[in-house]
């Protein structure tokens, strides 16, 4: 009998293999996005290759000298700030974010600056001819930069005319990773084989090359690296660029970092004339604050090692339905369930007739649970229809016990509320590094049920029997 021919069918999703085609993949749960792959193909690939005789590598120990990882600083500082302190010599980024939101202004605006530092870049995009690239680059006034630009999807190609410069570029940006295609992959290209060979040809260019390559990925809605998710786990650096449609503002994340922090954010506006970097980003995020309405608290966050203030936003209403809503945006939302059960069980707080909606201004995304004793302050005060004072900060931690816990960096976020103009802060009791002051603008709760008592004063708060 004839051997069998390689054909698997590979999920573009996850890039599972199957044996056979079927409509939902096994491994993501995704409906149609098996198609038949070839995954032996290419380099390393295919049965036929002769077994061969290895060479010795030497081993050594996990104490000896270690080289700082040597950096080039785009001077793009927020940029910086998230890559943590420049791109490294010789690693592979991958950029992902939705179509649109600004990869290639961002990537654009990095590689001008790193031009006119002296740094030698090339930009290759897979997406846009040259004129549009040449027509963003006017507008970003990048276009008196050394860059040098190249219109390209093959990555033989691409790889050929890096070899074949003067001098061995600093930066390769390719946009984006999905149109790349290689001579040693035979399916497709943008099928999950082609996207990984094409990305492991690349990478191995940096590596044994020692110049930085970054890759765009786009990002499907749900988040995910589309396709190139079996991209993630062989670059150095996954970096996302988020934020949504109706803000100008833009959040660029590092999802990992093999050579820096993870927690650091950067924050840019998206402007006319490209994007520009916020370094106070608490200004932007409070901007629009309308004082004294009932249900907003202002949280005292950390990103990274950066402090950072947001609004949050409360609409308690009585509901006619039997099982209330809740909606949030922003922030967990089992997270604002368990909020409810703790106010419920241990403050005498019930919210089982109210539809409860929480907003985290500005579109941002919190996922510190510090935000927990904001959230329940603007709850309380939505429900008691009083207005919380506007020059406070909240943070702190609540746990099932209706205990309010200390969260870390506490001095550093009084600080950020104070340089903003807020006087005072309502925080967990036992926080650390929290300044001395003998008035009463610094209160240590303890108890969640203490705050409800604070905020509401005397108003009922339980409206199951005295519905009005
Ligand atoms: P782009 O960088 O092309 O997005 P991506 O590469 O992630 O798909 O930017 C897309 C949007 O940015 C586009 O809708 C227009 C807007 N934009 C500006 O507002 N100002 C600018 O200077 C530029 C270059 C783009
Ligand atoms: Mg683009």
């Amino acid at each position: 009998m004839a051997k069998k021919s390689k054909t698997a069918f590979v999920c573009q999703n996850c890039g599972t293999v199957h044996t056979q085609w079927q409509g939902k993949c096994d491994g993501c749960g995704e409906w149609n996005t098996i198609v038949e792959d070839n995954p032996l193909a290419g380099i390393g690939g295919g049965p036929g290759r002769a077994p061969q005789k290895g060479r010795v590598v030497p081993l050594t120990s996990l104490d000896g000298e270690i080289e700082e990882a040597p950096r080039i600083v785009s001077r793009v500082a927020e940029l910086d700030r998230v890559t943590g302190g420049g791109f490294v010599r010789g690693s592979a980024v991958l950029l992902g974010g939705e179509p649109g939101i600004g990869k290639s202004t961002l990537l654009m605006q990095a590689a001008a600056a790193l031009s006119r530092a002296g740094h030698n870049i090339v930009y290759v995009s897979g997406e846009e001819a040259v004129a549009q690239v040449r027509l963003r680059a006017k507008r970003l006034k990048a276009n008196e930069t050394q860059v040098q630009l190249a219109a390209e999807t093959n990555v033989e190609d691409i790889l050929t005319t890096l070899g074949n410069m003067e001098k061995r570029p600093d930066l390769v940006i390719i946009d984006s990773i999905q149109t790349m295609w290689t001579d040693s992959a035979d399916s497709a290209p943008g099928t999950v084989t082609q996207v990984r060979q094409s990305a492991q040809a690349l990478i191995r260019y940096a590596k044994s090359t020692g110049a930085t390559v970054v890759m765009v990925g786009h990002v499907t809605k749900e988040g995910n690296i589309a396709g190139p998710r079996v991209v993630e786990h062989m670059v150095d650096a996954v970096i996302q660029f988020e934020g949504d449609g109706s803000h100008q503002y833009r959040i660029l994340r590092a999802l990992k970092n093999r050579f820096g922090p993870t927690d650091e954010i950067g924050v840019f506006e998206m402007m006319q004339s490209g994007l520009r970097q916020v370094a106070n980003p608490s200004e932007l995020f409070l901007g629009e604050r309308a004082d004294n309405a009932p249900g907003a608290a202002v949280f005292g966050g950390m990103e990274g090692t950066r402090p950072l203030l947001v609004e949050i936003q409360a609409l308690v209403a009585p509901t006619s339905l039997g099982t209330p809503r809740r909606a949030v945006v922003g922030w967990d939302s089992s997270r604002l369930s368990m909020i409810i059960a703790v106010l419920q069980a241990h403050c005498g707080v019930n919210l089982g007739q109210h539809d409860v909606y929480l907003n985290v201004a500005g579109g941002y995304r919190i996922s510190e649970p510090a935000a927990d004793l904001a959230v329940a302050c603007a709850l309380i005060s939505s429900l008691a229809g009083l207005a919380l004072p506007t020059d406070c900060v909240y943070f702190g931690e609540i746990s099932l016990s209706g205990s309010i816990r200390p969260v870390p960096h506490a001095g550093q976020r009084i600080k950020e509320a104070e340089k903003l103009g807020f006087k005072s802060a309502v925080l967990p009791k036992g926080s650390s590094d929290v300044p001395k002051r003998n008035d009463e603008s610094i209160f240590a709760a303890e108890k969640l049920v203490d705050l409800v008592v604070k905020i509401a004063g005397g108003k009922t708060l339980s409206y199951e029997s005295d519905e009005k």
